[in-house]
């Protein structure tokens, strides 16, 4: 796909194309599914059973009961209902209130952090080692009778590590403690079951799995208490007020479907791995690998090119969609703090760039992309 003018997308952790077979179970909520799920008439019904449907195709890809699924606007709702919910539900226990998280998570969780910090929360960020690990002794560490949350993310966005959740869930569930995951980067790249991995809440975005934008889901295992972030009347079971928004919904539940055929396929993962063997046989020790050599998303390759600046370098190959750091951050001319978190020097991590490949990717693309950023880098 996308040859169109040699136009290559390696961006697919800023967002991915919605999946034909979403588009086409999207379209027919466009026209006449446009009824409000909560009507008992025959407009209503067919979309209460749509919504439904979508709740239990999310949940079965996350091995769950489809009642513990909350749908939301996103993965930043959905992190900010678990982060503020159960701060908002449980302050009162804990003097003062104390939540852990790590110094890599995405804004999307260290904002609503520093929210509950201005309301009096403390807030412990957990350094990660060079690969971007973090240390799950070092949560243990920072646990204090007032902890009420810790949120790890599943898999880093820009260097794609993933995090020992099941090991760092095991701590929290030990002490007493709720324990959140953003599961936005892995749910649909690789298995995420939240039984297995023993999460209280779990995060995850459609428009990172070939689903809708603005549309997301919360996991909410049965037991948790969590205050509401919209009060209104009592939709999502009373947990998030507001009518469904059907046709996101409905695009989030194909996807889940369709990455349950992705799950275990190995092409992505297979030209991941080829295009940094041919970088880094063309470029030698001026390609430098960002993140965990394996412990990694099978689609995410962050390289540093030693001594140059990595928005340099896009800027002269502009048909190449991949990004600087996080989509986020493009403009900045800023070290990403994930990097620097890792404790990357300040000029390698300047020379970084995230490609994300996506299902579709070729082995085409990739030559094309060695072969360009060869040309760059006068390789
Ligand atoms: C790890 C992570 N968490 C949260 C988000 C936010 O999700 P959304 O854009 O659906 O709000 C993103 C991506 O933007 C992400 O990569």
């Amino acid at each position: 796909m996308n040859h169109h003018a040699n136009r290559i997308y390696l961006d697919y952790n800023a967002t991915t194309p919605l999946a034909p077979e979403v588009a086409a179970a999207m379209r027919p909520y466009l026209f006449e599914g446009f009824g409000n799920p909560s009507s008992g008439h025959w407009a209503g019904r067919p979309a209460r059973e749509a919504v439904e449907a979508a709740r239990s195709k999310v949940a079965a890809l996350l091995s769950c009961e489809a009642s513990r699924i909350v749908f939301t606007s996103g993965g930043t709702e959905a992190n900010n209902h678990a982060i503020k919910g159960v701060f908002f539900a449980r302050r009162a226990a804990s003097h003062p209130p104390h939540v852990i998280a790590s110094r890599i998570e995405h804004p999307a969780v260290l904002e609503p952090c520093r929210f509950l910090q201005r309301l009096g929360a403390e807030v412990t960020l957990l350094p990660v080692d060079g690969t971007g690990l973090v240390d799950p002794d070092a949560v243990r560490h920072a646990i204090r009778p007032g902890t009420l949350l810790i949120s790890i993310m599943h898999a880093n966005n820009e260097v794609g590590t993933i995090e020992p959740i099941a090991e760092i869930a095991a701590i929290a569930r030990e002490r007493g403690v709720m324990f959140h995951t953003d599961a936005a980067q892995t749910v649909g790249k690789v298995p995420v079951d939240v039984g297995e991995l023993s999460v209280d809440l779990v995060s995850v975005a459609g428009h990172k799995l070939y689903g809708p934008k603005g549309v997301g889901a919360l996991y909410v295992r049965e037991g948790v208490e969590l205050e509401p972030l919209l009060h209104g009347a009592g939709h999502e079971s009373g947990r998030r007020a507001s009518t469904e928004n059907v046709l996101g919904i409905v695009g989030l539940g194909a996807a889940c479907e369709v990455a349950q055929r992705w799950i275990g396929d190995t092409s992505v993962k297979e030209h991941r791995d080829d295009f940094w063997g041919r970088l880094s046989d063309k470029l030698g020790d001026r390609a430098v690998l960002n993140g965990h050599p394996e412990r990694r998303l099978p689609n995410t390759l962050n390289v540093s090119f030693r001594g140059l600046r990595g928005g340099d370098i896009l800027a002269r190959i502009p048909q190449i969609a991949a990004s600087t750091g996080s989509a986020c951050h493009t403009e900045s001319a800023h070290p990403s703090p994930v990097l620097e978190a890792m404790g990357v020097p300040a000029d390698v991590a300047l020379g970084a760039i995230r490609f994300s490949l996506g299902r579709t990717t070729t082995r085409d693309e990739i030559d094309y992309v060695v072969e360009q950023l060869g040309q760059v880098l006068g390789a």
